[in-house]
C-alpha cells in the first residue's frame, strides 16, 4: 500500500482504519524502531513542520512518548500545559484549538476526557488531529503499539486469542484493541465483572466471560487494564480486595508460562496485577513503552512526513 494513504488525514480512532492501513502503520513503524539501536536515534522526516501537544488529562506514557517521537522526527514541538493555558480563563476547546491552528500548526495531538472531542475539531478545522485518547471511547495508538507488540512477539495476529481483562465500560484501551485485534484476525476475549462489562459489547465479535478460570483457558495473550476509578459514578464492585481476589491476575490465577503478559499502564500493582506477574519475564510492558514511540512516530510520518523511509539506514 502506498505510504501516501494517510497524508493529511487524521488518526481518530481504529474503527475508521482498514486492516490494510493498520498493516501500513505497523510495517512502518519496524523501521523507527531499528533506528533507536543507533547512537543518533533521529530522522528528519518532520524538519519544519510544528506538533502541539495538548492534554486536557494526566499522562505520562502517551504525553511523552509523542513529544520523543517528534522530535526523533526532528519536528518544533509545541507542549500546551492545559493547567496554565487560557482554557483556565473559560476559553472553549474549540476556540484553544483554532488558535492553534491560526499559529499555522501542522498536526494537533490531544488528550481530552469527554468521548468525541478529537472527531470535533477534525470536523471543524482543517490541520491533522490525532486522537492521544478521548474519555473511554478510543486510544488509538496505545491499540496500534499493542498489535505491533504482539506481531512482534509471537510473528502474526492472524487466528490468535487475546484476553482483555478488567474494567472494560470504561475503557478505551479496550475498544481501540478489540477493533483492530478484530480487524487482523484475532479471536478477542472479554473477561471482567458483569458490572464492568457494557451488554452489548458481544455485537463487537468478542467473547464475554466472567471468570479467569474459563477466560483464560488456551489464550496466547493477556492485557490487563486498570480499574478507571476516576470514570466511575459509583462502586461497580464491593471492595478492591474482593475485585483483587476475583479477577487480579497473579502467578495462581495465570499459570501457562507461554502467555503474553501486556498492561498498557498506568498499573495499580497489587489490584489487576501481582509484582510477580508484572516483573515476569513473561510480561512485555516496558517494550510496548518503547513500540509506542516507534509506532507514533510511524504515525506521524504517515500523516505529515516528508522523504523515503530507507533514509533511516543511509
Ligand atoms: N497507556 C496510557 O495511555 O498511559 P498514560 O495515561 O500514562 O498516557
Amino acid at each position: 500500500m502506498s505510504i501516501q494513504r494517510l497524508k493529511g488525514r487524521h488518526l481518530l480512532d481504529i474503527e475508521s482504519l482498514t486492516r490494510e492501513e493498520i498493516e501500513l502503520i505497523l510495517d512502518t513503524a519496524v523501521p523507527f524502531k531499528e533506528l533507536f539501536t543507533k547512537s543518533v536515534k533521529k530522522v528528519s522526516f518532520l524538519r519544519g513542520k510544528t506538533v502541539v501537544n495538548i492534554f486536557y488529562e494526566p499522562s505520562t506514557r502517551t504525553r511523552t512518548s509523542f513529544e520523543i517521537a517528534e522530535k526523533r522526527l526532528s519536528a518544533d514541538v509545541v507542549n500546551i500545559a492545559v493547567s496554565t493555558s487560557s482554557v483556565k480563563k473559560g476559553e472553549s476547546l474549540l476556540d484553544t484549538i483554532r488558535t492553534l491552528q491560526a499559529m499555522k500548526a501542522d498536526i494537533i495531538v490531544m488528550r481530552h476526557s469527554c468521548a468525541g472531542a478529537p472527531h470535533l475539531l477534525a470536523k471543524r478545522l482543517d490541520v491533522s488531529v490525532i486522537n492521544a485518547g478521548d474519555g473511554p471511547h478510543a486510544h488509538p495508538t496505545q491499540a496500534l503499539l499493542d498489535m505491533f507488540t504482539i506481531r512482534e512477539k509471537l510473528g502474526r495476529i492472524e487466528g490468535i486469542t487475546v484476553a482483555l481483562i478488567g474494567d472494560i465500560t470504561f475503557s478505551r484501551v479496550a475498544r481501540s484493541n478489540i477493533w483492530g485485534l478484530k480487524k487482523l484476525g484475532a479471536k478477542v476475549r472479554i473477561i471482567g465483572p458483569a458490572t464492568l462489562i457494557p451488554k452489548d459489547i458481544d455485537k463487537l465479535g468478542v467473547e464475554v466471560f466472567y471468570s479467569l478460570e474459563k477466560g483464560l483457558k488456551n489464550v496466547d495473550v493477556v492485557n490487563i487494564l486498570r480499574i478507571q476509578r476516576e470514570r466511575q459514578k459509583e462502586m461497580l464492585f464491593p471492595t478492591i480486595r474482593e475485585y483483587n481476589r476475583l479477577f487480579g491476575i497473579d502467578e495462581t490465577t495465570l499459570t501457562a508460562k507461554n502467555v503474553l503478559v501486556m498492561h498498557p499502564g498506568p498499573m495499580n500493582r497489587g489490584i489487576e496485577i501481582s509484582d510477580y506477574i508484572a516483573d515476569s519475564p513473561q510480561a512485555v510492558i516496558c517494550e510496548q513503552v518503547t513500540n509506542g514511540i516507534a509506532v507514533r512516530m510511524a504515525v506521524l510520518y504517515l500523516i505529515a512526513g516528508e522523504g523515503d523511509l530507507n533514509e533511516i539506514n543511509d
